[in-house]
């Protein structure tokens, strides 16, 4: 089992960026959580953070053509934005989970559309950098669901 764990734009500013809605603790801090988790699932992690949308829409594709079976994205400020992110994750039919770190549904107007939820089996926002490893355990008892195990 392989997931794709992508990151959106100014995520890399984690701990530095607004720490009142994103926590203190560094992009590299995520990583390694990530990480580990991946290692008590016993399954690949590949990480992968731009703050360029077709960086993104090229991962995706690359997640498709190397076998991924999940995909976790938090696509920053581009949820709100990019419908070339959604079409990529209809384009590749590979278990989606959105993530954000901050409740987006409680913030400004604007954070609450996101394009790319109509093609993810699930969002979880407002768990702060736990919503990754939720959203990781999430997709491998999905995968596990689907076949019969
Ligand atoms: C975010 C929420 C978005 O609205 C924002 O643009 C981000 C981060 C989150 O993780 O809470 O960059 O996706």
């Amino acid at each position: 089992m392989k997931l794709f764990v992508l990151n959106g734009p100014n995520l890399n500013m984690l701990g530095i960026r607004e720490p009142a809605h994103y926590g203190k603790e560094s992009f590299s801090d995520l990583c390694e959580k990530i990480k580990k988790h991946a290692e008590a699932l016993g399954i690949e992690v590949e990480l992968f953070q731009s703050n360029h949308e077709g960086a993104l829409v090229d991962k995706i594709h690359e997640a498709y053509f190397c076998g991924a079976d999940g995909i976790v994205i938090n696509p920053g400020a581009y949820t709100h934005t990019s419908i070339a992110l959604l079409d990529a994750v209809k384009a590749v039919s590979i278990p989606t989970v959105e993530v954000h770190i901050s409740d987006v549904n409680s913030r400004e107007d604007f954070r609450k559309q996101s394009y790319i939820r109509a093609a993810c089996i699930a969002t979880i926002s407002g768990h702060g950098t736990d919503g990754y490893t939720e959203a990781m355990t999430l997709l491998c008892e999905t995968a596990k669901g689907a076949d019969g195990k």
